[in-house]
């Protein structure tokens, strides 16, 4: 039997998208049922990949060159849902990638489990995203995607507390904000496939961000710190550019974001000239 940081390097080594998720299901499960046995797994250790396995397509682009089309086109739908599908993928790898990385810090097996529990529902989500895809007569891989995806990966491989802050409070919270402008769209269009899929991603997202939250919390109250202060310090390091209203205030408070978090870091520019 694998130890689940095997089973996370298994994953975050396999390359091609539908058999990565595949993998993700399959040691979701085997963890579950381990801990339902009241046997679970090994935690173990293994080195993960700076650099996740990644299928030869999509072709991977800077953010500026990635070209913009419409959302109102079906061509910009499909471009819409390929955004999303790739966001997926990455978020998988960033679940296992989480699980692997950190063994040298002592968690309750809790932590496994929520970290488990998100990395098998992005693995449903990219799959989610690749039908839809397919059925608007598309697929993933065949459009260029964002490059910078694992970049919040590399820039925190060594400091949990500024992975936690800047991937599930900062960037999964950001899906929060957008996510029902995207249904809008699909709904506008009447894609059905595409308004459930994304509705049930809208769902399963509260939870990893409250996970980030929630274990956050945790390291702050381990080693005594201010949680709002010290967050505030990891996003300043670990994400320029300062974070975009609006904020979707709701569904961040479910999540166990409060404003006092988020807003003193909204429309922070460093790189832009100010006018004032
Ligand atoms: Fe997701
Ligand atoms: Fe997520």
């Amino acid at each position: 039997m694998l130890t689940l940081s095997e089973m996370a390097v298994d994953v975050l080594t396999t390359a091609d998208g539908r058999e990565k998720t595949a993998k993700s299901h399959a040691h979701a499960a085997a963890w579950r049922a381990a801990r339902d046995a009241g046997t679970p797994l090994e935690i173990g250790s293994a080195t993960p990949p700076l650099r996740p396995s990644r299928p030869a397509e999509p072709e991977l682009l800077s953010p500026r060159e990635v070209p913009k089309r419409k959302p109102g086109s079906p061509q910009g739908r499909i471009a819409l849902l390929h955004a999303v599908a790739h966001i997926e993928l990455n978020a998988v790898d960033l679940h296992w990638d989480i699980i692997a990385r950190f063994t040298d810090t002592r968690f309750p097996l809790g932590f496994y489990d929520d970290w488990v529990r998100a990395a098998d529902e992005e693995s449903k989500h990219f799959n989610l995203m690749c039908d839809c895809l397919e059925e608007l007569g598309s697929h993933y891989g065949a459009l260029p995607a964002h490059a910078g995806m694992w970049r919040a990966a590399e820039d925190t491989a060594e400091d949990l507390m500024g992975r936690l802050a800047v991937v599930p409070m900062v960037l999964e919270a950001r899906g929060l904000d957008v996510t029902p402008g995207m249904i809008e769209i699909f709904r506008k269009a009447k894609v059905d496939s595409a308004i459930a899929a994304l509705e049930t991603i809208y769902a399963e997202e509260v939870g990893h961000v409250a996970y980030g939250s929630k274990w956050f919390h945790f390291l702050c109250g381990r080693h005594d710190l201010d949680p709002r202060d010290v967050f505030h310090d990891l996003v300043r390091t670990y994400f320029k550019g300062g974070l975009k209203p609006p904020f979707n205030e709701e569904k961040r408070a479910e999540a166990g974001l409060p404003p006092d978090f988020y807003w003193p870091l909204a429309n922070e520019t460093p790189h832009t000239k100010r006018t004032t």
